[in-house]
């Protein structure tokens, strides 16, 4: 089948503004809009620019905004799409060029938080040990990929860019429910500030962006009922 389709542009180099450029594309049904990108490289213009990785829905690299949606290049099908697509790069972050976005403030919001396991304890023997239901507890968290669907969905995060935002939230309850872990205080007091957890108004885009289905929002809620425990 014959796909139409238009992809904003932008070289930073060249153009004052983005543009929406357009290629016809020869594509199986079920092909990726990864392989359109790939196809339209290799043989319409090289100088397209996008990020990818693994190309399995692993690495998180080319989440970009796919028919309106935020979506992995590598995990939505043509068949999905129908014969006319849109690919423009994720809203809210600087483009570096065409489907390429400035990912450090995102990943400075994800750092904040401190995504990584603290003890007080000293460290045993062999392994830190958990019961399953420990480790059930934040199970849904640990599948992030950190491809910044969700914080680049978030109207939130458009109206308020300093809003540390969905996906941080979501590492940071990653850790803050790990029963090994003694920082979820500090972690709480991080996400109390103004540009915190309060930012969110339970909008929900990010649950639909998320290529791995996470709850976050429910995550959200689950911080948010922590903050207020720990602060009366
Ligand atoms: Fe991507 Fe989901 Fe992680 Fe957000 S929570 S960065 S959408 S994988
Ligand atoms: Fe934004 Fe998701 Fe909250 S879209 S407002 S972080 S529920
Ligand atoms: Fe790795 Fe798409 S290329 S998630």
């Amino acid at each position: 089948m014959q796909v139409d389709l238009r992809i904003l542009r932008f070289d930073p180099e060249r153009d004052t503004a983005p543009h929406w450029e357009s290629y016809r594309v020869e594509a199986e049904p079920m092909d990726r809009v990864l392989n359109l990108l790939t196809t339209v490289k290799a043989e319409q213009d090289g100088t397209l620019t996008f990020r990818r990785s693994c190309a399995h829905g692993i690495c998180g690299s080319d989440a970009m905004l796919i028919n309106g949606r935020n979506r992995l290049a590598c995990k939505i099908r043509v068949d999905q799409l129908g014969k006319k697509i849109t690919v423009a790069p994720l809203t809210g972050l600087r483009v570096v060029k065409d489907l390429v976005v400035d990912m450090d403030t995102f990943f400075s919001k994800y750092r904040s938080v401190m995504p990584f396991l603290m003890t007080d304890s000293p460290a045993p023997e062999r392994e830190r040990r958990q019961s399953q239901a420990d480790r059930a507890r934040y199970d849904d968290t640990t599948k992030c990929i950190l491809c910044a669907a969700c914080t680049t969905a978030c109207p939130s995060f458009w109206a308020q860019p300093s809003y540390v935002g969905p996906a941080a939230i979501v590492n940071a309850h990653r850790f803050i429910f790990d029963s090994r872990d003694d920082a979820g205080d500090e972690r709480l007091e991080i996400l109390a500030d103004k540009d915190g957890v309060w930012r969110c108004r339970t909008i929900f885009n990010c649950v639909d962006a998320c290529p791995r289905g996470i709850n976050i929002t429910r995550a959200i809620l689950e911080v948010s009922r922590a903050v207020v425990e720990r602060s009366v």
